[in-house]
């Protein structure tokens, strides 16, 4: 029971009473009026248990965006000479001097944007912590803004109000596609909003009067790195009194249509800062650092006076020789430069770089740059998941599919963040969505996520294989453009977040139904783009119009749980669909009892979406699994291979492919020191050396999907197929002797930790009050069964509920 409370101040209760609500105050959405454009309301709620009232939380507040453009009163601004757009070219310096008077400021907002990357500047300091705001979009249909409460920074006088400007996504060169993908130069947009105790408000935005010169970071781009030279930039540029007769008038231009938009998600920050774990001094100027670890980020350096000039190159890997190995970054550089006489704590500003080794070079022999960080960057997601086990090689695995997340979820879900691609490929995002959800609060983040989906459908309604969309490519293929289906249906799952859902809705209807017009009958042949098929099989080839026409049953499956639960009366017409779409597959796939394209990813599929006869193919999936000794999955299989081998019983496959460390395997990476996932199943192998240099990410995370297994499988926190559906049921037939994991899911903690030595199974698990959940016992191997030692509650042969609460059995196999 809860009672939410909404008013404009912190006392009175002005907006929205909702008097006592049964259920979850997480479901409880606000029903009071609509805020005007900038309005502020706080909100407080209290809980009761049985009789008993909590106390009132603690106030807290929300404030309204913009909500249109006009509102800004401010104009673009960028310089009035950009330079030449084919080369990376000087960041530009905004600046603006105005007064304020002594009256106390009451409320003071800096909302800020730019066709680029912009970092505020605010007497001297940075007004924000964020990296790359305003964040990437598809910049022709909407630009995000970030807001800052700036109050700490002004003081009553003279003040200034200043920016770097770089190129970033908007005019920097983005994948391979080169340069300049949205704008030819960047521009920023600023807006000052002060409101007094005793005065008219005042407003100071960006417009002609501001004027622009070039700061000292002489380039800066997202793949190719940047280069800072020192004494170029006006040191007191932010002072009152710096007289800027020398600068220029930027050139102003007007707002525009395309809506700026309060940012979705969470932005990009400094996480945490890694030392190095090993430096090799390779001659008197030259050494290379291994951080021990691959991440996505940028190096922090102390530089003596009189280094001169350095250059700090990345790279995931070492070649044999010990050198960096930089052939599969294709083409970008990744390269940050420093020059200068003075000592200075430096780090580039407006790029980053996938790597775990970092080679610094070129500085004055015996000028060693010291102090030596690297800064880990990614979005800003709450950690909510961990798992831990008995083999120091599956936390390894564990370890590194969480470091593959941090590492490609900064901004949108990439690809990877070293190469030049970094693009937010559908179809990763999809097979990874259930993993990441376990790992991290994703929810904020895949909402803005999916709004780049939406912007990048095709007119009649295909998602995109990327995100946001890049013209050059095509529209999005089977496996890939599903991820606008499947992504929000999971995110609905794992978060409960009905409002995605409810947004997504239309698009997916119209996805869905394009695809049926051009495939009537069900068998998705037409229509599927540059299709990718199970990209990254081990020479296991599914036909692909098997595996489309699969996830064509996932999304009219998916098409009718959401219309069930927004109580739309599509449901049904989705569920007839489904199940016409399920004869025709048997009708078209399979001959004789069996699926004619006969691989581990066609059974896995079928298995895991419900197409068929689940045992039959579960008994091939298992000797196919038993007559490779292994996996041959590609990325659209991956994710289903451990579920489905779990559905079935087959715990001797999963057991086989969890402990296998031979390629193809998950640790088979591991087992060769890998710290993040890889793209390839033979990034790198004894017999070749390193894949293909075109396309060999050391840091992807699709692969990493077997992440959902260990937290959901192995541990046994299981999220079904509803809104934060529960079930515990761990498998500890995975040679293993414990296994524990927790996740703070938005229900609250839950844990499950077991050992399983001499047959006996030890289960504690703790869940949160209020959830229902069902618990079963493991499946155990054929021919034995369990036998309860404690409690006897059990014995009924029901399946457990529990309410909540922490609770231990203790049971034997016989
Ligand atoms: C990307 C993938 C992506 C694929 C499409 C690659 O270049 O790195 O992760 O899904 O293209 O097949």
């Amino acid at each position: 029971m809860a009672t939410f409370l909404a008013g404009l101040t912190h006392d009175a209760c002005d907006l929205w009473d909702s008097g006592e609500v049964a259920g979850n105050p997480l479901d409880l959405v606000y029903q009071g009026r609509i805020l005007e454009p900038t309005e502020a309301a706080f909100w407080r709620v209290r809980l009761r248990a049985g009789e008993e009232w909590g106390p009132w939380s603690e106030p807290s507040f929300w404030e309204a965006g913009l909500l249109s453009n006009p509102r800004w009163h401010a104009k673009w601004i960028a310089a009035s000479d950009p330079g030449d757009w084919t080369q990376a070219r000087p960041v530009t310096l905004l600046r603006h001097r105005f007064e304020i008077p002594p009256n106390p400021v009451s409320r003071a907002r800096l909302s800020f944007s730019a066709h680029g990357l912009i970092l505020p500047m605010l007497n001297g300091h940075a007004a924000t912590d964020i990296r790359f705001a305003p964040g990437w979009t598809d910049y022709g249909k909407r630009i995000q803004y970030d807001v800052e409460d700036v109050g700490a920074l002004l003081h009553p006088g003279a003040n200034v109000l200043g920016a770097y400007l770089a190129d970033g996504w908007a005019c920097g060169q983005v994948c391979w596609f080169g340069r300049n993908h949205y704008h030819m130069f960047p521009a920023g947009l600023l807006r000052l909003s002060l409101e007094f105790q005793d005065r008219e408000p005042m407003l100071i935005t960006s417009g002609p009067e501001w004027t622009w010169a070039h700061s000292g970071i002489r380039h800066s781009d997202l793949m190719q790195g940047e280069r800072f030279v020192a004494g170029i930039e006006d040191p007191d540029w932010l002072d009152p009194d710096f007289a800027d007769e020398h600068w220029q008038r930027v050139r102003a231009m007007s707002l525009g249509q395309t809506p700026l938009v309060a940012r979705v998600g969470p932005p990009v920050r400094v996480h945490e800062r890694l030392e190095p774990v090993d430096v090799q001094l390779k001659d008197p100027s030259r050494m290379i650092v291994d951080f021990g670890q691959n991440h996505a980020g940028i190096v922090e350096l102390a530089i003596p006076p009189g280094a001169g000039k350095l250059q700090v190159r990345h790279a995931e890997i070492l070649t044999p020789e010990g050198e960096l190995y930089t052939e599969n970054l294709r083409s970008a550089k990744a390269a940050d430069a420093f020059e200068g006489d003075a000592s200075a704590v430096w780090s580039p500003s407006f790029t980053f770089h996938g790597y775990r080794y970092a080679e610094i070079s070129g500085y004055a022999p015996g000028q060693v740059p010291h102090e030596i960080y690297s800064c880990v960057l990614h979005s800003d997601m709450e950690r909510t998941g961990w798992f831990e086990c008995s083999d120091a090689r599956l936390n390894r695995l564990f370890e590194n599919v969480v470091w593959s997340t941090k590492s490609n979820f900064l901004e949108v879900p990439t690809d990877c963040p070293q190469r030049d691609e970094r693009l937010g490929w559908l179809g990763d995002a999809q097979v990874f969505a259930p993993t990441a959800s376990y790992l991290f609060d994703v929810a904020a983040f895949m909402t803005k996520w999916m709004d780049d989906v939406r912007d990048g459908v095709s007119a009649d309604g295909i998602f995109p294989n990327v995100a946001p969309q890049i013209h050059e490519l095509v529209e999005g293929a089977p496996g890939w453009a599903d991820a606008g289906v499947i992504v929000p249906w999971t995110m609905f799952r794992f978060f409960g977040d009905r409002g995605g859902l409810e947004a997504a809705f239309p698009s997916m209807e119209r996805y869905v139904g394009t695809v049926l017009r051009e495939n009537p009958d069900f068998i998705w042949r037409h229509r599927r783009s540059h299709d990718f098929g199970d990209w990254l099989n081990v020479d296991d080839e599914t036909d692909k119009a098997l595996l489309a026409s699969a996830f064509l049953i996932k999304d009219l499956d998916i098409l009718a749980r959401t219309a069930a639960h927004l109580d739309d009366p599509s449901m049904e017409g989705w569920q007839s669909k489904a199940e016409a779409a399920r004869e025709a597959f048997l009708a078209e796939f399979s001959d004789g009892g069996m699926l004619r394209s006969d691989t581990q990813t066609a059974y896995a599929l079928a298995i895991s979406f419900g197409i068929g006869h689940r045992e039959r193919w579960g008994e091939r999936l298992n000797e196919l699994v038993s007559q490779r000794g292994g996996l041959s999955t590609g990325f659209l299989g991956v994710a289903h291979l451990l579920p489905a081998l779990d559905r079935v019983g087959k715990l001797d496959a999963i057991h086989l492919l969890l402990q296998n460390d031979a390629y193809p395997s998950w640790l088979y990476s591991v087992k060769h020191g890998a710290t993040t996932t890889w793209e390839r199943w033979d990034g790198w192998t004894e017999e070749k050396g390193f894949q293909d240099p075109g396309m060999n990410s050391f840091n992807h995370y699709a692969f990493g999907s077997v992440g959902e297994y260990l937290m959901g499988g192995v541990a046994g926190i299981r999220v079904l197929e509803g809104p934060l559906n529960l079930m515990l049921k761990p498998n500890p037939f995975v040679g293993l002797t414990y296994a524990k994991a927790r996740w703070d899911s938005r229900r609250g903690t839950i844990r499950s930790e077991w050992t399983y030595e001499s047959g006996v199974f030890d289960w504690t698990f703790e869940t949160p009050y209020g959830i229902d959940l069902s618990i079963e016992l493991p499946a155990t191997p054929p021919g034995t069964s369990w036998t309860l030692e404690s409690p006897n509650a059990w014995e009924s042969g029901e399946p457990w509920k529990t309410s909540g609460g922490r609770q231990r059995l203790t049971t034997r196999l016989t």
